[in-house]
């Protein structure tokens, strides 16, 4: 038998089973075994990184054979035993019990689309969802709107590139992941990863290539072998923590040195024809999530605000519903500064908000500093010199008295305040004049902060 005999054969068979014919790495795999090979020359051959990947592939496919064909496949009996059933007797039986079983199969289908000539085509199409990285949701309140927002940009409109932004803990990862729980089916792959984990573009692409089984990654085309991932398959790509590209210290939105790859890859995102979408998560917004034009651009983006209803802070164990409003006002209604004040009252006041807002003072947890610390640390000078000269008063001030109070030129300061309200730290309000504020809680960090 032919090593094209024998690979005709192993592909008539999963074809039966599974319905999908052998994909291009599936096809080396096998022949590979047929030439005797170790899955370590396999994968130095075909150019992967590891030979535990080669083994995953051909275990699945020993399962799959084991178990429609009632034979024990492993690497060792696995040539032996498919030349014993083609060339056995039942060979034609082995095939044709399984057009019973599968009667919408035709046998002797033609697929062209398997020829190694075209590999845009050697996908499989099963569907392939990575959310290990993914925090689980157990608990969801309100955000219906945004929740309709999304589904409306994803599903009808095929936006391609979605920024979910707002300041840090306001519920961004909490709202996206919801979303994907609740519309799992709309899409063939789904992958989440986390910019605070990895910074490696490449090593992403590479995991998600990987894991969806295409042909051998070549190191120099893997935007290219993604991109036709993006093309014909539905794929949501979901980045968390996007603000990690940025350089802390200078206006936001800037990418690091290392992290420009990214810059290209989003842009490639807006300007390339393909089916899939990228939802990038951050607290800091850059140039390529601005939309100029939302009817022009197939850039979206959702700015998130606090939470008004009461429904958050139930499970908590607090009392006094009617205070429960105001206690959610005074923290801006976002989830975690709300989740650690309700921690603080259930210890500290037994669960009695009236008495906590008796208090008269915005108190801070250690972790709210903490949130607040990571952010002020990513401020420029200029930026830092805003928020402390805002923090004094409790007036909202004009531009106009921020320069005169501030030894910044015009240029500097429309830049640093341009730059705050790209990282959510600027409350702006129009009233005859344009007025700039801090949110309360920041404030109160601004204050109190060395
Ligand atoms: N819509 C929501 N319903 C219930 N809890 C929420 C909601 N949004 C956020 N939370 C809570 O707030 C916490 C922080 O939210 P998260 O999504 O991690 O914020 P971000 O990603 O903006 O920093 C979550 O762990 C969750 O407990
Ligand atoms: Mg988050």
């Amino acid at each position: 038998m032919s090593v094209i005999e024998f690979l005709q054969f192993v592909d008539q068979l999963v074809f039966q089973h599974t319905g999908n014919h052998l994909n291009n790495l599936q096809k080396n795999v096998v022949q590979g075994i047929w030439q005797g090979k170790t899955y370590s020359e396999i994968a130095d051959e075909f150019g992967y990184d590891s030979e535990n990947h080669i083994g995953n592939v051909s275990r699945e496919l020993y399962k799959i054979l084991s178990k429609h064909l009632k034979e024990n496949f492993n690497k060792s009996n696995f040539r032996w035993t498919i030349e014993r059933l083609a060339n056995s007797n039942s060979s034609q039986q082995v095939l044709s019990s399984s057009i019973i079983n599968n009667s919408h199969i035709n046998l002797c289908a033609n697929h062209p689309q398997d020829s190694p000539k075209n590999p845009e085509q050697n996908i499989s199409t099963k569907s392939y969802h990575d959310l290990t990285l993914a925090p689980k949701i157990t608990h969801f309140y309100g955000r219906k709107t945004q929740l309709e927002t999304l589904s409306h940009w994803l599903t009808q409109q095929n936006t391609r590139l979605i920024s979910i932004l707002g300041v840090s803990g306001i519920g961004k990862t909490t709202l996206v992941k919801h979303f994907i729980d609740i519309n799992l089916e709309q899409f063939d792959v789904i992958v989440w990863k986390s910019i605070k984990l990895t910074l490696s573009l490449d090593d992403i692409i590479t995991e998600i290539l990987a894991g969806i089984n295409t042909e051998p990654i070549k190191d120099k085309n893997k935007l290219t072998q993604l991109f036709n991932l993006f093309r014909q398959q539905r794929c949501l790509l979901i980045l968390d923590d996007v603000q990690k590209l940025f350089v802390s210290g200078e206006f936001a939105g800037q990418y690091k040195t290392e992290s420009k790859d990214y810059k290209t890859f989003f842009t490639m995102m807006t300007e390339t024809e393909h089916q899939s979408s990228l939802i990038l998560i951050s607290q800091e917004q850059c140039q390529e999530m601005i939309s100029l034009d939302e009817e022009l651009y197939p850039v979206k983006s959702l700015e998130l605000e606090g939470l008004d209803n009461t429904e958050i802070l139930k499970g908590y164990g607090l009392k006094d519903e009617s205070s429960w409003l105001r206690l959610i006002q005074l923290y801006e209604g976002n989830p975690v500064y709300l989740k650690n004040i309700a921690i603080l009252i259930k210890k500290i006041f037994l669960g009695k908000v009236s008495e906590f807002l008796m208090e008269d003072s915005l108190i801070l947890t250690e972790d709210i500093k903490f949130r607040f610390n990571d952010l002020f640390a990513r401020l420029s000078p200029g930026e830092r010199q805003i928020i402390l000269e805002l923090s004094k008063t409790n007036q909202p001030m004009s531009r106009e008295d921020l320069r005169q109070a501030l030894s910044l030129s015009s240029v500097d300061l429309i830049n640093g305040l341009q730059s705050l309200s790209k990282r959510y730290l600027l409350k702006t309000t129009e009233e005859d004049k344009i007025l700039f504020n801090l949110s309360p809680v920041w404030r109160e960090y601004v204050m109190i902060s060395p």
